[in-house]
C-alpha cells in the first residue's frame, strides 16, 4: 500500500496508510465530537487536537455549558477550537447532516459528557443538537461513547447510564489507569482519550498499553 498518510474510516474502524484512490478511500466517514458543560472540557479539547493530528475528520458541537467551562478550565480560546475541526455546527441547528441517519458517520464521542446531556441521551429527549446526533448514532446502531464526569453519583444517575448502555452506548467516565505509570496530568487524560479512541477504532499511541509483566 501506497503511505499517503491519511486517516480512513472502514467499517467503523480507522486505518492509516490506505491506498489512494482505493475503495477504501471513498470509505472515509467523519467522527462527531461533542463538547458539554462538565468540569473537564480539557478531555474533548485533547481528543480534537489528537483527531486533528491524525486527520480523521471531525465534526464538532459545543454546549454553550462547554464554552463557558473553556474559558473557566483552560487558557484556550473557542476559535482556536473550532479551527481544529472539519465542520462545525450550531447546537440549535437541527437541520445539521449530523441530525439525520442518512448522514454517513463513524460514530460519536461526547467528551466531557454532563449528566444532563447522559439524562437527554438515555431519554431521547433530542430538544438540541448534540442530544439528537447521539440518538441518531443509537438508532443506526453506530458506536457511541459518552464520557461522563460527576462525582459522586447517586442512583438516578446510575439509572441514566444503565439505560443509555441498554441502547448500546458505552459509558467511559475519564477514571485514570495507573500501570503506565503517568508522570503529567496530560500523560492521564490521553489515557483516557486513548481509551476512547480504542472503542471508536481510531488507531493511536496516546499511552504505553499494558503488555504482561
Ligand atoms: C465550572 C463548572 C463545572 C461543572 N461541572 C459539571 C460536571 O462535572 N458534571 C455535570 O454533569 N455538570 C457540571 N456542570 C453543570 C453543567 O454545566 C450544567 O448542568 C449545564 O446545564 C450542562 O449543559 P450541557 O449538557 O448542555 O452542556 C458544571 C458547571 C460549571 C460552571
Amino acid at each position: 500500500m501506497g503511505a499517503v498518510g491519511k486517516w480512513i474510516v472502514y467499517g467503523g474502524t480507522v486505518v492509516l496508510n490506505a491506498q489512494k484512490g482505493s475503495i477504501m478511500a471513498d470509505r472515509q466517514l467523519p467522527l462527531i465530537l461533542a463538547l458539554t458543560g462538565a468540569s473537564g472540557v480539557i478531555y474533548g479539547v485533547r481528543a480534537l487536537e489528537v483527531l486533528h493530528e491524525l486527520k480523521v475528520p471531525v465534526h464538532l458541537i459545543i454546549s454553550d455549558a462547554a464554552a463557558l467551562n473553556l474559558e473557566i478550565e483552560t487558557d484556550y480560546r473557542l476559535s482556536q477550537i473550532k479551527a481544529l475541526a472539519t465542520r462545525v455546527y450550531d447546537i440549535t441547528d437541527m437541520a445539521a447532516a449530523v441530525a439525520s441517519g442518512s448522514f454517513r458517520t463513524c460514530g460519536m464521542l461526547i467528551s466531557p459528557c454532563t449528566i444532563k446531556t447522559l439524562s437527554a441521551v438515555a431519554n431521547a429527549f433530542n430538544d438540541n443538537l448534540i442530544v439528537r446526533a447521539a440518538d441518531v448514532c443509537l438508532k443506526e446502531r453506530r458506536r457511541l461513547v459518552l464520557m461522563v464526569r460527576e462525582t459522586p453519583f447517586h442512583a438516578g444517575h446510575i439509572e441514566l447510564m444503565t439505560r443509555v448502555t441498554a441502547l448500546g452506548g458505552i459509558i467511559l467516565p475519564p477514571i485514570p489507569a495507573f500501570y503506565h505509570q503517568p508522570k503529567t496530568i496530560a500523560d492521564i487524560i490521553d489515557q483516557s482519550i486513548g481509551k476512547a479512541l480504542d472503542l471508536l477504532g481510531v488507531e493511536h499511541q496516546l499511552f504505553k498499553r499494558w503488555s504482561g509483566r
